[in-house]
């Protein structure tokens, strides 16, 4: 273990300037450097580099971090392994204390883990390539499927004996417990061979260390299940492991682009024909790990259904996952009977990847595609389909990412674009309202939310929380005021935790209640550059977005209602900066209880029981909304 001062001191002598300039070449663009990335393809550069607040940022790939980060994302390293490639840049002696007895133990453990595997991959690969069975039946049937030689070295395959105990008598003979074996499921309770017979497919982790085997028959006819996979243990969970990914993971980033498939030999055949950004998913549909782990390094996703149709909508029935996630999620159907594997052998590397390009279509419509087909011409199970498109499409958060998926279904569903908008909103409201009815804010429990036609009730307040996100990232421990008794921090969490609830936005969201649990348990809020290393992936991000662009607004509605434009920077002036803006969030939200509250009243009509509550509700929310309005110096129209 590399001793935390260590770490601190490599951190402090780092200078990303100096670290970066190893791999890229820089330019100077006012206070910051710009170069091309290299993370990404690109033509012109957009990758900068801030060497004020140590960090860099690529505006193209929105990869960002430290120099620490810039290593391991560079050199595929993991933390301490970075630590220690500057260390050596630095000339900085590492002080490498000897980890304590059960951190000792725990590490044997899962290493011991890993050398068995390897062991056993070794032996599979020995058999394939040596015995006599192994090159007759095994090596054959590879060769049978076109695979090359140079490709089933490259994934490590191998060749399970026949005979149910060759493995673990030569395991135990090396002198590998059986107790280890069966942990890894490599031997049974009964002591004899779990795989025999199979084709053994290694399964690696991200940095390319065997974790764990699928074996795969080599008799199509067999009533065996055609592949038989490791149990879990401590260094394999299905669910965050995706088939190929140490080979995939830098050409995935380079490319921008992540081909995912089913099967193990898929991502074998595309490997070799030079189609490298591939994984497999193993058959499975998609976890919210796997899909993080692939965020980590595109957002660009490419699935390759087989053409037989039969686990497409299973494997639809995941895909909700990627569009929360906010990946771009592309499909292709092979034609019916293909998969990757065999498609590819028949129309080579050109023709697969130009019917790639001719028949990928966004997975929202592939799945309207998908429903329309199996409603018919039954018109009750058509406007189904609309209900449920509409749900699909509300899964995505961005409306601007929404609106050219409505406009792609509107053609197919031949309806008019409002009558989608109103069901995607509708449901939208639906979600909305669930979450308004936990706050205590105003009596909103006496609101009742209308149903109706939505047009110009904007969902999503985006701005002005990331407003209060970002003065909480930038200034959250500076101090309120003069007296220092309070800080930013706290003044803010003071003035929204009320409304928390009608929160839109998940990551800001998950900003404040970090600086909430932080305060609740009395611990001090740290400083920006804490966040500008966060560990979570989306809060660095997000922090080092704001430090390159401190004050971009991008919407409407702050040109329409806000005079400040002209702010000065947050680190010049937070206080009034944290002022403003937590009237702005506040007006924004009072704003919105408002027009809900108006449409409640034109619902009602003046004659229902209801109406007057909903009248002394709006003199109150009016007045609040003039104060706020006057603080942020706002005209309120109407
Ligand atoms: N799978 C599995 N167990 C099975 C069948 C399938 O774990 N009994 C998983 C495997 O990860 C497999 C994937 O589902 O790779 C896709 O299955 P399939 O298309 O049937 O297999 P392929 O990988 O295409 O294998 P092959 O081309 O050799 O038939
Ligand atoms: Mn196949």
């Amino acid at each position: 273990m590399i001793h935390p001062a260590s770490i601190q001191e490599v951190l402090d002598r780092c200078q990303i300037e100096e670290v970066v300039r190893d791999f890229v070449s820089l330019k100077r663009n006012g206070a910051n450097l710009i170069g091309l990335c290299p993370f990404h393809n690109e033509k012109t550069p957009s990758f900068s580099v801030s060497p004020t607040r140590n960090i860099f940022k690529c505006f193209g790939c929105g990869k960002g971090g430290d120099s620490l980060g810039f290593i391991m994302e560079h050199e595929n390293l993991t933390f301490p392994d970075a630590v220690r490639f500057l260390a050596q840049k630095y000339r900085i002696q590492l002080d490498e204390t000897t980890p304590t007895e059960t951190q000792l133990e725990d590490q044997k453990q899962l290493d011991s883990l890993y050398l068995v595997n390897a062991f056993a991959a070794k032996f599979f690969e020995k058999e394939l390539w040596e015995s006599d069975r192994g090159k007759q039946i095994g090596l054959t049937y590879l060769k049978h499927r076109e695979f090359r030689e140079d490709t089933i070295r490259q994934f490590q395959i191998g060749f399970a004996p026949e005979s149910g105990r060759g493995f673990t008598d030569e395991a135990i003979k090396e002198g590998y417990s059986l107790e280890l074996l069966q942990q890894l499921g490599l031997t049974n309770s009964a002591g004899r061979d779990f795989f025999s017979g199979r084709i053994m497919f290694p399964i690696s982790n991200m940095s390319g260390k065997i974790i764990a085997f699928a074996g795969r028959v080599l008799a199509s006819n067999t009533k065996t299940p055609k592949y038989i996979n490791s149990p879990e243990t401590e260094i394999y969970q299905k669910s965050k492991t995706l088939f190929g990914m140490h080979l995939a993971r830098r050409a995935i980033q380079k490319e921008n682009e992540c081909i995912l498939t089913e099967g193990y030999t898929d991502v074998m055949a595309l490997q070799q024909a030079g189609i490298a950004p591939c994984v497999a998913s193993s058959g499975t549909s998609l976890t919210r790990d796997q899909i993080r782990m692939i965020k980590r390094l595109t957002d660009n996703v490419l699935l390759l259904f087989d053409g037989d149709a039969a686990g497409v909508n299973a494997a639809l029935r995941g895909m909700g996952l990627t569009l929360e996630e906010d990946l771009n999620v592309r499909v292709v159907l092979l034609p019916e009977g293909d998969d990757p594997d065999s498609f590819l052998r028949k129309s080579g590397a050109n023709g697969f990847q130009e019917y790639l390009r001719d028949h990928a279509a966004s997975i929202v419509e592939f799945e309207l595609r998908q429903l329309l087909q199996e409603a018919g011409n039954d018109p009750i199970r058509r406007s189904g389909v609309i209900t449920q498109i509409a749900g699909t499409i509300g899964k995505v958060r961005s409306p601007i990412k929404r609106e050219p998926l409505v406009k792609a279904c509107k053609a197919l569903l031949q309806v008019d674009e409002e009558v989608l908008n109103f069901e995607i909103n509708r449901q939208l409201r639906k979600d909305l309202e669930k979450s308004a009815k936990a706050i205590d804010f105003y009596e909103p429990s006496t609101i009742q939310v209308p149903e109706g036609p939505s047009g110009s009730l904007t969902l999503g307040d985006s701005p002005q929380e990331r407003d209060i996100a970002r003065i909480l990232l930038l200034a959250g421990n500076q101090w309120m005021n003069p007296e220092r008794e309070i800080r930013v921090a706290d003044f803010i969490l003071q003035n929204v935790t009320d409304v928390l609830e009608v929160f839109d936005h998940p990551l800001y969201k998950e900003v404040l209640e970090l600086f909430l649990e932080r305060a609740q348990n009395g611990k001090d809020f740290p400083e920006s550059t804490f966040f500008l290393n966060h560990p979570q992936q989306e809060i660095k991000d997000l922090a080092i977005g704001f430090v390159f662009s401190p004050y971009v607004f991008s919407d409407n509605w702050e040109k329409r209602w806000d005079i400040f434009l002209t702010q000065k920077h947050p680190d010049e002036n937070f206080v009034d900066d944290a002022r403003k803006s937590l009237a702005r969030f506040r007006l924004r939200k009072i704003t919105r209880l408002i027009e809900e509250n108006s449409k409640a009243l034109r619902e009602l009509g003046e004659t229902h029981v209801r109406f007057a509550e909903h009248i002394k509700l709006h003199i109150k929310l009016k007045q609040i909304q003039m104060q706020l309005a006057e603080q942020t110096g706002t005209v309120v129209l109407g």
